[in-house]
């Protein structure tokens, strides 16, 4: 199944439950202030769990583009050194707003992936909330139920978790609740963890087990003192991450290895002359890829790299690709060119990024081309600074020169940790944010003369 045909079955497959189907909303959220980038499918319809919007259908179901880089929820870090984390990602998502709930969610999560999609039930877990007394929530024992009375999975199978695992929330504050997710083996040869004490398990940090979909039983609302409120209905808000899913259907090791990604790899190479390979090289492929889909998603939706917030860090995301170039030797502006891949594979469902190409690849390119000229002298003074530290047996790199890179060559904070990382070196964050905030007070005693 191509992953345009698998994302249509899945609407589909709602629409045949009763679901309305609806777009996207954009990666830029309209009118949350607590968010930087829509980081779940589920932010569009936060107002409707709180009571303080009218719904029109009961149930409605998507694909979401979402952005993990920031606050809560971010995957940054992972991004290119593993297969399957990412900045930006499509999620599939249904909701009821005071409709259905455990029941019907648990039995067409399965009937689903099982029935539809055809994959194997041995191999399937499923997990619930096991309760938490801080918070004054109960064990989930009717999620544990709904899953041994509508389904056949293998009762060994359902385990029970804690609040990090199995209780979500899209922010500090909102609608949350206890959620149940669907994992699956994909056997012994997956795992990547190297620790000799490590043991392959669902939630155990390896490639071997992973997520497939999280349905949320959203009952409560975080307020910002952090105490949870009961709503007065129960929803349910699912979210299914699609390159995951769209790797387990194609049989892929890697999501990077699906039809959503091969054609942006395909375009790297050509353009670097360099084969898609293992190591440091397949890594800024990766980087690369995952960016660009980022920034174009995030641009196409009204954002523009810059020196705050949401803006900073689409410059983060830019400039830690561009960095991530000079590993295949790309010294000239080159990202931008990708958009054209990108809208070969992603034009159709999102055709926001065929119309606004042009403008994309415009911003892409402006901001290429100002750290281009900056970033080889930078990397120069980072290869010598580290060198020097690692001489000395070291194992910091000083704040004051991440803070010199950062000033004078525009390496955010988190690139000089990056590279530093590579090398085997942790970043003197106090250092650097002393001479920050030095900075600060020169410019502000500049401006009161
Ligand atoms: N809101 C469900 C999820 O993001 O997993």
């Amino acid at each position: 199944m191509k992953s345009s045909e698998l994302r249509q079955s899945f609407l589909d497959f709602l629409k045949g439950k009763g679901h309305h189907i609806v777009p996207s909303a954009p990666v830029v959220p309209q009118d949350d202030p607590t968010l930087l980038f829509t980081n779940a499918g589920m932010n569009q319809f936060k107002d409707i769990f709180l009571g303080a919007r009218q719904i029109t259908h009961l149930r409605v179901a998507d694909s979401q583009k979402c952005i993990r880089v920031s606050g809560k929820h971010n995957d940054l870090e992972e991004v290119g050194r593993d297969t399957y984390h990412h900045t930006f990602f499509e999620m599939l998502g249904n909701w009821s707003f005071g409709d259905y709930f455990k029941k019907e969610a648990i039995a067409w999560a399965w009937e689903l992936l099982t029935e539809v999609w055809k994959l194997p039930k041995e191999k399937l877990y499923a997990t619930i909330f096991e309760g938490d007394q801080a918070d004054n929530v109960p064990r989930d024992d009717e999620a544990a139920d709904e899953w041994k009375r509508q389904t056949d999975i293998q009762p060994d199978h359902i385990l029970a978790f804690g609040k990090k695992d199995n209780f979500w929330e899209m922010g500090e504050t909102g609608p949350c609740g206890p959620c149940s997710e669907i994992h699956i083996d994909r056997g012994p040869e997956f795992c990547d963890n190297d620790d000799p004490a490590h043991v392959c398990q669902v939630n155990g940090g390896c490639a071997r087990y992973i997520e497939l979909w999280n349905l949320v039983f959203i009952q409560y609302n975080r307020d910002e003192t952090g105490a949870l409120h009961p709503l007065p209905a129960s929803h349910v808000d699912t979210g299914a991450g699609f390159e995951r899913l769209v790797a387990v259907i194609q049989k892929k090791a890697s999501n990077y290895d699906t039809d959503l990604f091969t054609p942006i790899l395909t375009q790297i190479s050509d353009l670097t002359g360099k084969p898609y390979s293992d190591g440091e090289e397949g890594v800024a492929f990766r980087v690369i890829a995952d960016h660009l889909r980022a920034l174009s998603f995030a641009i196409a939706d009204g954002a523009i790299p810059g020196n705050e917030g949401r803006g900073y860090v689409l410059r983060r995301i830019l400039r830690r690709a561009a960095r991530f170039g000079r590993v295949l030797e790309m010294h000239e502006p080159f990202i931008y060119k990708l958009l054209h891949s990108l809208v070969q594979v992603m034009g159709d469902a999102y055709p926001e990024i065929v119309q606004r190409k042009e403008y994309i690849a415009r911003v892409i390119r402006a901001e290429e081309e100002s750290f281009g000229r900056t970033l080889d002298r930078g990397i120069e003074i980072f290869e010598q600074k580290a060198a020097d530290v690692l001489q000395s047996s070291e194992t910091v790199f000083p704040g004051d020169d991440a803070f010199v890179l950062h000033d004078t060559f525009g390496f955010p904070l988190d690139l000089t940790q990056l590279m530093a990382e590579e090398k085997g070196l942790t970043v003197d964050v106090a250092g650097f944010n002393t001479e920050m905030e030095k900075q600060r007070q020169r410019s502000s005693r500049a401006h009161s003369v």
